[in-house]
């Protein structure tokens, strides 16, 4: 993987790196030899985390997402300390589960504070001159809630669904820079939150993991790809959302 893939010395951005799918993303990265800027919003999680790379090379930032006003800044700031950057992976994505009635106008804010209106200060940021190299490539982890209808995400399923319209766009408007842009779009994958949501339904069956034919996806299964994406080896792929769901989107 470390050759094929080609990702040594790169300096790779992932937010929401502490936990799940991000932090599979940045063990599999380190391995191969890349540099990492890593954030979370919980200090001890990023502690632990830094405690299991064990290595210097890497950038732990505590940081919150939501704080939009804030982002330039540290962009700024990372940038003068460790060079352009090569790769963004934005693994953040804040659940919600609301009816309609339940549905207030802040509570749709706060959704898309942390799923869509950061990603974009990110990307907007990151892809100014001098902030990034040639080749960049950017990936957003998407949902199948972006897809496929479910009662009671109405707020989590449009912020998902808002990035992938958006990636659409901007890959055709980034790409005279060389810049790329993609989502995935994972099914349910055994991370902590997975595992909390399915221990709150006291052992109801899952209507999503029955139509997943191949099974619950591991956090690994993510990863592969996104790192497929990170990587030169996909320098013809941009502004798609594709699906890692173990068959649910086909069945
Ligand atoms: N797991 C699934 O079944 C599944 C299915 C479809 C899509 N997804 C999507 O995949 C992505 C990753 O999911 P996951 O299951 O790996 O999630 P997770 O275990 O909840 O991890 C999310 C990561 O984001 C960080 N984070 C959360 N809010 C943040 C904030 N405001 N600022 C900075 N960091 C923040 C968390 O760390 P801190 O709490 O320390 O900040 C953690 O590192 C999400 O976008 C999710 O919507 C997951």
């Amino acid at each position: 993987m470390k050759s094929f893939l080609n990702l040594e010395g790169k300096l790779i951005l992932i937010t929401g790196a502490s936990a799940g799918i991000g932090k599979q993303l940045a063990i599999q990265l380190n391995q191969c030899g890349a540099r990492l800027a890593l954030i979370g919003s919980n200090q001890g999680r990023l502690e632990s985390l830094k405690n299991e790379l064990g290595n210097a090379r890497h950038t732990y930032i505590h940081f919150d997402v939501t704080q939009l006003d804030k982002i330039p800044n540290l962009i700024q700031t990372l940038v003068e300390g460790e060079g352009p950057i090569t790769g963004y992976v934005n693994c953040v994505g804040m659940r919600s589960r609301r009816p309609l009635n339940l549905l207030t106008s802040e509570h749709v804010q706060e959704i898309f504070t942390s799923n869509y209106f950061s990603f974009l200060e990110f990307i907007k940021n990151i892809c100014k001159k001098k902030n990034y190299q040639s080749g960049l490539s950017i990936v957003q982890i998407s949902s199948i809630a972006s897809e496929r209808g479910a009662p009671s995400v109405t707020a989590y399923a449009g912020s998902k669904a808002a990035v992938d319209a958006s990636i659409r766009c901007l890959a055709k408007e980034l790409a005279p820079k060389g810049i790329r842009l993609n989502s995935v779009v994972p099914a349910q994958t055994n991370t902590p939150i997975f595992q909390e949501l399915l221990a709150a339904s006291e052992g109801k069956p899952d209507p999503t993991l029955q139509r997943q034919f191949l099974g619950l996806g591991e956090p690994e299964d993510v990863s592969n790809l996104i790192m497929f994406l990170l990587s030169e080896r996909s320098r013809f792929i941009s502004g798609h959302a594709l699906p890692i769901d173990g068959g649910f989107l086909i069945n």
